[in-house]
């Protein structure tokens, strides 16, 4: 197979972690017979220092002429003082609009081998394995009026805005669904329908979708109950639905419970088939060039991407399961590490990528035999 995957590293620990998924993604190409061409492109800070903004065009396009796009973490203390237009963060929000990148799925499940590593105690978190489907293009990221302002007076005022059209519930709530009929047949949609308008249109509209899926129970739930939720009983949920704002907020909480925010992938879906890959976490950029960063988020959202964008879900196993075997074998980065035997970025990507050899040494014997 051949793909063209464009590589957008961003900021802070983004182009290690970024780094490490190329590399996985070449040992999947090379034990696999895969063509991936690699194609870069700037975004956030990095874009702003060299082309004056924060998604120049000639990103959009090299985005645009890919088949998937693997996207590091934008933003960093350096761009602090810029007005929003000119910050990092602007250019992943025009990313994700420009291409209508509106399913954010983020995949919440603990590895065995990292129960430990779980601030909470093990029979918590036992049996933990669900999705957030956050709505990413809408909402109070884009809603306009969004200013500060000073009134004749002096007295200062500010507002953000929360608009949503029907149909943008309508389409993400929709692949909840979807997801669900084919996971545990259950939907927890997530909302603040007590006090918001948008909230309440949004459990309509949940409603409605639910009887065009018969088979997938529909639940709903107020934000601030799921935040506790995640915390007291985190193993009932299949597929959280929820509006964009809300569901930056509770992955942020829901990641703690597989041990650390540098284990999260995600994937942010449109409808043209152009996906964006991308970890959870952000640029960290305390601890950026230091190769100490987990590259496991980034590489699992290689994996999705395999799965997702490409259909190759042998690939997309073996990935998972070379991580897996690794976490099994002991080695940490050093945020999931409580003792002093800390591993670096790239000694923990060279282990996924051997576990990746030796697997397919592995299933080559076999297939041999079969
Ligand atoms: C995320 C990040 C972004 C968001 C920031 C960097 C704009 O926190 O992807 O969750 O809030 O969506
Ligand atoms: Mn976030």
């Amino acid at each position: 197979m051949k793909k063209r995957i464009a590589l957008l590293p961003g900021d802070g620990i983004g182009p290690e972690v970024l780094e490490a998924a190329v590399d996985v993604l070449k040992s999947v190409a090379e034990h696999y017979q895969h063509q991936f061409e690699f194609e870069y492109g700037l975004i956030g800070g990095v874009a702003l220092d060299e082309a004056g903004v924060p998604l120049p065009k000639e990103t959009v396009d090299t985005c645009k002429a890919a088949d998937a796009i693997l996207l590091g973490a934008v933003g960093g203390p350096k761009w602090d003082q810029h007005p929003s237009e000119l910050r990092p963060e602007k250019g992943l929000l025009s990313i994700r609009k420009q291409l209508d990148l509106f399913a954010n799925l983020r995949p919440v499940k603990v590895f065995e081998s990292l129960a430990s590593a779980s601030p909470l105690k093990k029979e918590y978190i036992e049996g933990v394995d669900f999705v957030i489907v956050r709505e990413l293009t809408g909402g109070l990221y884009f809603g306009k009026p969004s200013k500060q302002y000073v009134n004749q007076d002096g007295s200062q005022e500010v507002v953000d805005t929360l608009f949503y059209k029907k149909t943008e519930m309508e389409r993400v709530i929709r692949e909840a669904f979807r997801m669900a009929k084919a996971r545990k047949g259950k939907v927890t949609s997530v909302d603040k329908a007590n006090v918001l308008e948008s909230s309440k249109l949004w459990r309509k509209t949940a409603e409605e979708i639910a009887d065009e899926f018969p088979n997938v129970e529909l639940h709903h739930m107020l934000v601030d109950n799921a935040a506790m939720q995640l915390i007291h009983a985190p193993a009932q949920f299949d597929i959280i639905v929820t509006e964009n704002m809300f569901g930056d907020i509770l992955s942020d909480e829901a990641s703690m419970l597989t041990g650390s925010l540098g284990m999260l992938p995600s994937a942010s879906l449109s409808s043209s088939g152009l996906h964006l890959y991308e970890p959870i976490h952000g640029s960290a950029p305390d601890i950026a060039g230091q190769n100490i960063a987990n590259p496991l988020a980034a590489i699992l959202s290689a994996a999705m991407m395999l799965r997702n964008s490409f259909g190759l879900e042998a690939e997309a196993q073996a990935v998972e399961h070379a991580v897996d075997q690794v976490l099994q074998s002991g080695k940490r980065t050093k945020d999931l590490a409580k003792d002093a035997s800390v591993c670096s970025t790239k000694s923990m990507t060279e282990a996924v990528k051997a576990a990746l050899a030796d697997d397919h040494a592995i299933s080559d014997i076999m297939s041999a035999y079969v």
